[in-house]
């Protein structure tokens, strides 16, 4: 079970801390406060996991049960690397038999049994290369990616929900029968055609705003389970075109 960190803090170190007024900008001072105060942050730390996002990922999975079972995972927006490392143990990847493909266009330190790609995920080739990455179909794609903050809080929300749905329509021309799909995105900020599409090719489509994500962000996960096939959703649409005939 995820343990919420709040009201404990293992690390040793005391929430509630300042940083003192100094060199450092009024905003970036708030920012390093809020980081080191962070149980989530302290818990990452101790647990071993590169980022606090890894608890997002537990926490949805604890509710939800996607991770369980998954052979072969691919992370979309992977570094610093907290999602891999729970794909690489839950697939018990390793390098002779990788089971993990991730990417990512910044560096990332390597894990054990995952397949990292330095590349933006929009460039043409991504596809292909993350799926030659696993040797086989991903039972669970992944993916945290959010697009690099312009200031320009519209344009930043446009450049994240189209990473959203350019995930969206490649999970559903990887997946395996029955796997399932995670993404970012924001509050109200989904497609209708993206759901449709969603609901079309998935089971169940849902949004979850786990407890480590901040209550101040407009961050929210879409998770859609159960992917049907690429046989049965056209065999769907070839029924629906002969009855509109
Ligand atoms: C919130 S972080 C991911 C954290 C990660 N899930 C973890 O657990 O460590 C989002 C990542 O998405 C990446 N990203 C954003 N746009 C991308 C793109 N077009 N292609 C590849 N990576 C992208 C960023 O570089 C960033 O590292």
């Amino acid at each position: 079970m995820t343990k919420s960190p709040i009201g404990g803090n293992r690390t040793g170190r005391k929430l509630g801390q300042k940083v003192k007024k100094g060199k450092l900008k009024a905003s970036s001072r708030r920012w390093l406060e809020r980081h080191i105060n962070d149980p989530y942050v302290q818990r990452a730390q101790l647990e071993g996991y590169r980022a606090r996002a890894a608890f997002k990922l537990l926490e949805i999975d604890e509710k939800h049960k996607i991770l369980s079972g998954a052979r072969r995972i691919i992370d979309l927006g992977a570094a610093p690397g907290s999602w891999s490392q729970i794909a690489a143990k839950v697939t018990k990847s390793t390098d002779a038999d990788p089971r993990v493909a991730a990417i990512d266009f910044l560096e990332m330190d390597p894990i054990p049994g995952v397949n990292f790609l330095q590349l933006d995920f929009l460039d043409p080739e991504a596809p292909e290369r993350l799926k030659e990455g696993i040797g086989g179909e991903p039972d669970l794609v992944l993916s945290d990616m959010a697009a690099p903050t312009t200031g320009h809080r519209q344009t930043d929300h446009l450049r994240t929900m189209h990473l959203c749905e350019v995930a969206a329509y490649f999970a559903v021309d990887v997946l395996a029968e029955g796997g399932h799909f995670l993404a970012k995105t924001f509050q109200g900020g989904t497609e209708r055609d993206l759901l449709n599409m969603l609901k079309q090719n998935f089971r169940q489509v849902v949004h979850v705003k786990p407890a480590s994500s901040r209550a101040e962000s407009v961050e929210m996960f879409l998770l859609a389970k159960g992917f049907k096939g690429r046989r049965a959703v056209e065999g769907e649409e070839a029924a629906e075109d002969a009855a509109t005939e």
